[in-house]
């Protein structure tokens, strides 16, 4: 193994061996250690290919193997190089929030196929690290979107995301739901909100066990928080308005009853690439 003796430096190839240690931790062990790899040298997964016998200097190795040791210990790749692509946006990540879902892009997808018109108001209830206002606000740059949080530290979050990519339709603001944004009316409400019943065998699994249980947890099995939503989003909603929602596979149906109970109308369910009920619309019919 051609390793640095007085410093215990190793090669990107064998680097990439130790994949093998995070066998039970990871469904994509060499994937893994590849992004840490790339992370910690600056460069792009080309250059391990290109440069195998590269030997790296002490002070990579020594990021290199503290960063490994998280993985071995579970943490998330996207936490510990703090990264994670969303609509093709690298957004700035950390544990005050969730990781932004591949199953979240159908509700942007969905969104940007509602009857709306080129300049709209728009709310993002919850945003997290801002991903789907951004991926909105990088499709339709004539919306203007709001887009709130009840953690401070995912409001500084968002805002790191929306600083990076300029998109001056975007401001996040810090509010309980509502409770910040007065009588403003939208034209167009999304949200994934937290859904998850505190019960849910998915909190100790995987990714999940380090993201922040405010983000993921609701009452009255998960749906506490999708009401409040539905319910408040109808007094926030123009007449033509529309809401979309993000939600358990398993609330499809309680969801689409409470936007029916909340004065909605064309409630639909569509499903995520597994084939599950993911996310739900209706709009509030015009007077
Ligand atoms: C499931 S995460 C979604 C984050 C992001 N929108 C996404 O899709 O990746 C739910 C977010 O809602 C926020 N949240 C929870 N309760 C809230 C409340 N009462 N008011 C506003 N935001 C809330 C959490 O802090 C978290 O960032």
């Amino acid at each position: 193994m051609p390793t640095d003796a007085s410093m215990n430096c190793m090669a990107i190839s064998n680097l990439l061996k130790l994949s093998v240690e995070l066998a039970d931790v990871s469904d994509s062990p060499r994937l893994d250690v590849e992004i840490i790899l790339s992370y910690v040298l600056g460069k792009d997964r080309a250059h391990l290919y290109t440069w195998p016998n590269q030997i790296l200097s002490s002070l990579e190795q020594t990021r290199f193997n503290e960063l490994l040791r998280c993985r071995v210990n579970g943490e998330p790749v996207a936490y510990i190089i703090k990264r994670r692509e969303f609509w093709s946006l690298p957004l700035k990540v950390s544990p005050v929030t969730i990781i932004p879902r591949p199953e979240t892009e159908l509700l942007i997808e969905k969104a940007l196929s509602l009857p709306l018109d080129q300049q709209i108001s728009v709310l993002d209830l919850g945003t997290g690290t801002g991903a789907i206002a951004l991926a909105l606000a990088s499709e339709k740059p004539f919306w203007e979107i709001i887009a709130v949080d009840l953690e401070f530290g995912a409001v500084a979050l968002a805002e790191e995301n929306r600083q990076q990519f300029g998109f001056d339709n975007v401001k996040i603001c810090q509010s309980n739901w509502f409770s910040n944004l007065k009588e403003i009316q939208f034209d167009l409400i999304v949200s994934n909100p937290p859904y998850l019943c505190l019960k849910d065998k998915h909190l100790q699994e995987g990714d999940v066990r380090f993201e922040p249980l405010s983000a993921l947890v609701a009452n009255d099995s998960g749906l506490a928080d999708i009401h409040t939503v539905v319910f408040d989003s109808y007094l926030h909603l123009k007449p033509g308005g529309w809401l979309l929602l993000e939600h358990g596979h398993s609330q499809g149906k309680e969801v689409r009853q409470k936007m029916i109970q909340a004065g909605f109308s064309g409630t639909e369910t569509f499903i995520d690439l597994s084939g599950l009920d993911r996310v739900s619309v209706c709009f509030k019919a015009e007077l």
